[in-house]
């Protein structure tokens, strides 16, 4: 039924960020940043990985960018390093780093592969981290800064612009659940955290606009669909919670509605909020929900909520439905109902899907060849489901697969991968897997092969 073409235009991407897949983490007057400080302290990645190496993109970029060519990409989703550009955080402007983006640039357009830069994917320089990190309003100031430099330098050849990838994992997957660099449990720490971020990305988008005039700038979100176990009112709430802290705190501050009175209650009655928001300044929400060119989010999964001992405590139920190697739930409808909520909830302007994708640990055969058949399966399906949203007038204009590359997945170190190209971490060989190829097909069709979806 949806063997149709895409829109005309319809930009067809892969994703990578910077620690995940450049090592070369002391080339060329890089700064230190949290998750290099995170990875190598005992016990916080599995078995001790780190991103020194990763990918070994910092030198090999062309030949990936060969890769991308190769696949057909229209566009392609990479972060910048702060600490690459500004080692100390703020302050002097290390010009090698600004000189590596700008070859990387260029050889994407080379190849006529639109370039969509975020700005900040999780490596925060320590020295930021040193003076209070993101809980600090100082630091979102100081991202206003970085995003100035690096969009004068670039703004000439790059239009698209994220400013920050997932504020949900920045506040509270790395301040209150302590997963993710700088690893603290601190909900006040947590919740100042997320307004920061949320200001940081205020901040820049005027640094970028200043900078580049003709600039495309949007915030990217992740989003969880979240679902009540069953029809009980505890467990209905439980869900209104869960999806309050994951994905309405940031979603109703973007599009100006400042944060939901729900959220301020629950956090207020848990005590994560000892000194109310004293942290939300004047005029800071009429920033954070300044017009946007474009919405991006993530998606991948979904959680099952069911009552927890207090309002503001909810517990994680796991059907047994399939999952992937991450343990997340195979859930495309989710994705359906969010981009239909978005649309007809909030007034956004066009949407991107800027993540999307799945681990699995398929095996490199005798003859060099991934027969990824499960990932296969995963994109069609969430293809499928963005057309579905198309046909019911969702303006999604976007898909970036997560990832180009097997990489460096955060906690779960090289034990995940989610590439549409193996990477032998030995030898740094890449290897198209059977979903390059299928991937290939489907950006070169416009369509989903005809007997999918
Ligand atoms: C997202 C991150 C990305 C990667 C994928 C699997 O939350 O943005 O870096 O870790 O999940």
């Amino acid at each position: 039924m949806f063997n149709t073409p895409f829109p005309q235009d319809f930009i067809w991407g892969a994703a990578t960020s910077a620690y995940q897949i450049e090592g070369a983490v002391n080339a060329d007057g890089r700064g230190e940043s949290i998750w290099d400080r995170f990875s190598h302290t005992p016990g916080k990645t599995r078995d001790g990985h780190t991103g020194d190496m990763a990918c070994d993109h910092y030198h090999r970029y062309e030949e990936d960018v060969a890769l991308m060519a190769q696949l057909g990409l229209k566009a392609y989703r990479f972060s910048i390093a702060w600490p690459r550009i500004l080692p100390q955080g703020r302050g002097a402007v290390n010009q090698a780093g600004l000189d590596f983006y700008r070859r990387l640039v260029d050889a994407l357009l080379a190849h006529t592969i639109t370039p969509y830069v975020t700005l900040f994917h999780w490596d925060l320089p320590v020295a930021l981290q040193d003076a209070g990190g993101w809980p600090q309003r100082a630091t979102a100031e100081a991202f206003a800064e970085y995003a100035g430099v690096v969009a004068a330098a670039l703004g000439d050849q790059v239009r698209h612009w994220i400013t920050i990838n997932e504020p949900w994992c920045i506040s509270f997957l790395s301040h209150q659940l302590g997963e993710h660099a700088p690893g603290l449990r601190d909900w006040p720490a947590a919740i100042a955290a997320s307004h920061h971020t949320l200001l940081a990305h205020g901040l820049g988008t005027q640094a970028i606009r200043a900078a580049a005039p003709h600039a495309e700038v949007g915030l990217a979100l992740n989003f969880t669909a979240a679902e009540p176990a069953s029809a009980a009112p505890a467990d209905r709430d439980a869900a209104r919670h869960f999806d309050g802290y994951y994905n309405r705190w940031f979603l109703d501050a973007v599009a100006g509605h400042g944060y939901p009175a729900d959220m301020v209650a629950d956090y207020t009655a848990a005590g994560y909020l000892p000194k109310g928001m004293d942290f939300v300044h004047p005029g800071d929400l009429a920033l954070i929900a300044a017009p946007s060119d474009f919405f991006a989010f993530n998606y991948y999964t979904r959680e099952v909520l069911a009552a927890g001992p207090q309002p503001w405590q909810y517990q994680i139920v796991r059907p047994p439905t399939p999952r992937t190697e991450m343990g997340w739930e195979i859930y495309p409808e989710g994705l359906y109902k969010l981009l239909l909520r978005l649309h007809s909830h909030y007034s956004l302007p066009r949407i991107i899907l800027s993540e999307n994708g799945v681990s699995y640990l398929d095996p490199l055969e005798a003859d060099g060849r991934v027969h990824d058949q499960g990932r296969i399966a995963y994109i069609q399906q969430h293809l499928a489901t963005c057309q579905r949203a198309i046909a019911a007038g969702v303006p999604l204009t976007g898909f970036f697969y997560w990832s180009l590359l097997d990489n460096f997945e955060w906690a779960f170190g090289y034990h995940q991968r989610f590439g549409l190209i193996h990477v032998d971490y030995n030898t740094q060989r890449r290897y198209p897997k059977d979903s390059f190829f299928w991937y290939r097909e489907v950006i070169r069709a416009n369509q989903l092969p005809v007997g999918d979806g």
